[in-house]
């Protein structure tokens, strides 16, 4: 069987294919996981335009990959496949088999190839499910992120919005978590109810009392915090976000846990996921399908920072969720530390020694440096 990982135009691949493959469409990776060790995968058949081909190739070692870029020609795929059998062992050994014999260029293609490519409908507008947002510059929006609630999102996010106002950054903090109040972590006890509110400047919304503004001069947007509020309304999270843009230096979104609507509204405009895990080993099996989930919003190497929050033993720990993060890598490892909530909010000193080299390329204040491990913490 083959399964097929596609934007759309799953129907015309199948009816090309019908009688010739057997094909299955897959929306997540874990099913292709599943379905490769059952043993039931001939091959996967990828859409370009998803860029998630070698994030595929890198989870299914051993199984043939095929990218096309719409329209699917059955002609080559028939063509791939006569050679991948050839290419292939006679005995049956998937784990050692050499790397999949693809068409996929790697690495991505060049310009040419990219301009010809783009001959196919929207192929980049594709990660990001909604309408195309029009940026007038470059603002990091980092989307503070976590499969599961209490792994440290608001924690982290508020001492790196506090960092960077306090080096003169105008940051605007845009709480989209109905669980967990971040503005408490700035002392703001009553948070205002910014549902609906359509004005046209953070100046008006300070005014309007919608947007908070802390002594270090950063700006907060509380959530709706009424108890009928399951979930931030979309449409105003990214209302709030264009108008950030417009005006400030750095955009942090404190995001509900797991995967959202408002995840799809926002993940738009943002530059980093900063994607905060605890190490627990019953969080493997949700972080592993977190990771995937990102992977399969188009999201690159480049573009997701993994941070382990409240580890005790660094190494061990990030060894233990690498893995589980793939194809991602660690970014930053934070330790437990057991007295932030004794010094407020927003003064553990071990988390700004653990984050700071990643904060600083974030706010542009050291040059971003090529992939590289930050130091981990007490060496
Ligand atoms: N590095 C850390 N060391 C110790 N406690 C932490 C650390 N990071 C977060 N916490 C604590 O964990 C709890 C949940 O953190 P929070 O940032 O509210 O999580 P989230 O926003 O992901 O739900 C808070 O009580 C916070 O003080
Ligand atoms: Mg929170």
């Amino acid at each position: 069987m083959f399964a097929l990982v596609c934007k759309d135009g799953a129907d015309e691949v199948q009816a090309q294919c019908a009688g010739v493959f057997d094909v299955r469409v897959v929306t997540a990776m874990s099913e292709l996981k599943r379905l490769a060790a059952q043993g039931d995968l001939e091959g996967v058949f990828v859409d370009a335009r998803l860029g998630v081909t070698s994030a595929v190739q890198q989870r299914l070692a051993g199984t043939a990959v095929y990218e096309y870029t719409p329209p699917f020609r059955i002609a080559d795929a028939m063509r791939w496949h006569e050679q991948t059998r050839r290419a292939a062992p006679k005995t049956e050994a998937p784990q050692s088999v050499s790397p999949p014999v693809s068409p996929v260029p790697e690495p991505p293609p060049k310009q040419e190839e990219a301009a010809v490519r783009s001959a196919a409908p929207a192929p980049l507008a594709l990660r990001r499910t909604v309408s195309a947002p029009v940026r007038r510059r470059t603002v990091p929006v980092i989307l503070l992120d976590s499969p599961k609630g209490g792994a440290g999102r608001s924690t982290l996010g508020a001492h790196m919005a506090y960092y960077g106002a306090l080096r003169g950054k105008r940051v605007a903090v845009i709480d989209l978590d109905t669980n967990g109040d971040i503005a408490q972590k700035f002392g703001f006890a009553d948070a205002p109810d910014v549902r609906g509110w359509r004005g046209q400047s953070v100046e008006e919304a300070v005014r309007d009392g919608v947007c908070l503004v802390h002594e270090s001069g950063l700006h907060l947007f509380p959530s709706a915090q009424s108890p009928e509020v399951v979930l931030q309304d979309p449409e105003d999270a990214v209302y709030l976000l264009q108008l950030c843009l417009e005006e400030m230096d750095a955009v942090l979104l404190d995001m509900p846990q797991g995967w959202t609507p408002v995840h799809q509204a926002v993940l738009p405009y943002t530059t980093q996921v900063l994607f905060v895990v605890v190490p627990a080993v019953d969080q493997l099996a949700r972080i592993q399908e977190h990771a995937d989930k990102l992977v399969f919003a188009g999201l690159s190497k480049a573009d997701v920072s993994p941070i382990l929050n409240k580890s005790k033993k660094a190494r061990s720990d990030e060894r233990a969720l690498e893995q589980y993060l793939l194809p991602f890598s660690v970014r930053a490892v934070v330790p437990f530390d057991p007295t932030i909530d004794k010094r407020g909010g927003i003064n553990g000193k071990r988390i700004v020694r653990a984050m700071k080299p990643f904060w600083d390329e974030a706010f542009g204040f050291v040059a971003p440096r090529k992939r590289r491990r930050f130091r981990l913490f007490g060496r």
